[in-house]
């Protein structure tokens, strides 16, 4: 039975960062392959969010708003979803998640301040740390090659919190799809508030979770760490673009302080229609995104089940959450480096400066487009890409079939 996210809809048209082909050429060299890299998804928004949307651009008027009730909003959202339960007067809502981290990592922060960040690490925050000008330590999660599994590394963890002032955690994490126990949870903020240091939890990704999400704000709570947690509508609801989220605190000065950060910089206002559209979702969103967490599950289990029948080279990584995952496709490298040195005009760097060794063979061989491993932390992850598969079902089965081809390819001349 078709459902309505198989609805295929055409984004080219669009302003679609996800969809441009100049962008697309960057990560691969082909403009025409098919985008399953930016994080947003190909699925228009539930009926009730549109219906906001429609009433808004038909009265057609778009001053400033005012939403005095937005964090009670989040507070009945935060309560039906997660059964989290937080009161208005700990959360703020302002622009996007990485400009509250920003703003939270340059409050909080001295230049000789130490950030922690685990590593497959989702790129923005590694280069925040850098532009902002804090060292950076980076924290790689354990990777076992047996399993294709990732895990947090406590053996280096505790050393890293001595010389640290921050940790930007990620949970569910981005690109691994991991989301993490509560004992893992528990001993993280153990050992933060043992050093004194500071968790900035972005949770963006958590309203997408397979398995029932725990925020890191109710152990930062319990163990007395210091916990920043950030969540939003925005990859939950395929809003991403318009940019409104909400920052957590179980600490009321330091929320205090946050405000005031934001004020200064003038950083407090959200737009009327991503206002508009994040309360519809927190407002009555929960149905249909019951109904998309299942479609998602669904496409991951085409995704695992084709590789492993047809293209056992490439594995996934399993995610518990959202709709980005890593594939380990090592065991090609050795075939697709062959190929490099006999074809080195369709690996060419210039033409995709953002790209890596993967990305340029499944841009130029397969006609698709994923993030190279090495925008998540160099040439460690090499032989990783990330793969979006918020899409339609049809068109994850077609970009299968176009792996599938460009393996047999490799093997075929190599
Ligand atoms: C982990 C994570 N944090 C933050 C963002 C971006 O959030 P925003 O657009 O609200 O700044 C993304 C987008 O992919 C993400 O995956």
């Amino acid at each position: 039975m078709q459902s309505s996210f198989d609805l295929v809809k055409d984004r080219q048209a669009s302003l679609s960062a996800k969809w441009n082909k100049d962008a697309i050429k960057s990560i691969c060299g082909s403009p025409d392959a098919k985008p399953f890299w930016v994080a947003d998804m190909d699925f228009p928004v539930a009926d009730t969010i549109a219906k906001k949307a429609q009433q808004l651009t038909e009265h057609a008027i778009f001053g400033y708003p005012f939403a005095p009730t937005q964090q009670e909003l989040f507070c009945r959202w935060a309560k039906v979803w997660h059964h989290m339960e937080i009161q208005p007067e700990q959360v703020v809502t302002s622009q996007g998640v990485l400009n509250s981290i920003a703003v939270l990592l340059d409050m909080m922060t001295e230049v000789t301040d130490s950030v922690i960040v685990p590593f497959p690490a989702y790129q923005p925050f590694v280069a925040m740390v850098e532009q902002l000008q804090r060292p950076l330590i980076p924290w790689a999660l354990n990777y076992d090659d047996k399993k294709h599994t990732f895990s947090l590394d406590w053996n280096t963890f505790e050393s890293y919190c001595e010389k640290a002032s921050v940790l930007i955690f990620c949970n569910p994490h981005n690109p691994s799809g991991l989301a993490f126990s509560e004992q893992e949870l528990e001993k993280l903020c153990t050992i933060a508030k043992k050093y004194g240091v500071t968790i900035i939890s972005d949770e963006i990704h958590a309203d997408l979770s397979y398995i029932p999400h725990k925020s890191l704000l109710e152990f930062g709570a319990k163990t007395g760490a210091e916990t920043v947690v950030c969540m939003a509508p925005s990859k939950t609801f395929n809003i991403a673009g318009e940019h409104y989220s909400v920052t957590l605190f179980n600490n009321l000065d330091l929320k205090k302080a946050y405000v005031k950060r934001l004020e200064q910089l003038f950083l407090t206002h959200t737009s009327t229609f991503a206002t508009t559209l994040a309360l519809a979702a927190y407002s009555e969103g929960e149905t249909w995104l019951a109904g998309l967490v299942s479609y998602l599950q669904g496409n991951l289990s085409l995704v695992q089940e084709t590789l492993q029948k047809r293209i056992p080279e490439i594995v996934l990584i399993k995610p518990e959450a959202s709709f980005i995952a890593f594939l380990d496709c090592s065991a090609l490298v050795p075939l697709i480096e062959k190929d490099q040195a006999a074809h080195p005009e369709l690996y060419d760097p210039q033409q995709s400066p953002s790209g890596g060794l993967l990305s340029r063979f499944f841009g130029q061989r397969a006609k698709l487009a994923f993030n190279d491993g090495t925008w998540f932390g160099g040439d460690a992850y090499r032989g990783f890409v990330r793969i979006n598969y918020g899409t339609q079902r049809s068109t994850i089965a077609e970009a299968l079939q176009s792996m599938e081809d460009a393996v047999r390819y490799l093997h075929e001349n190599y």
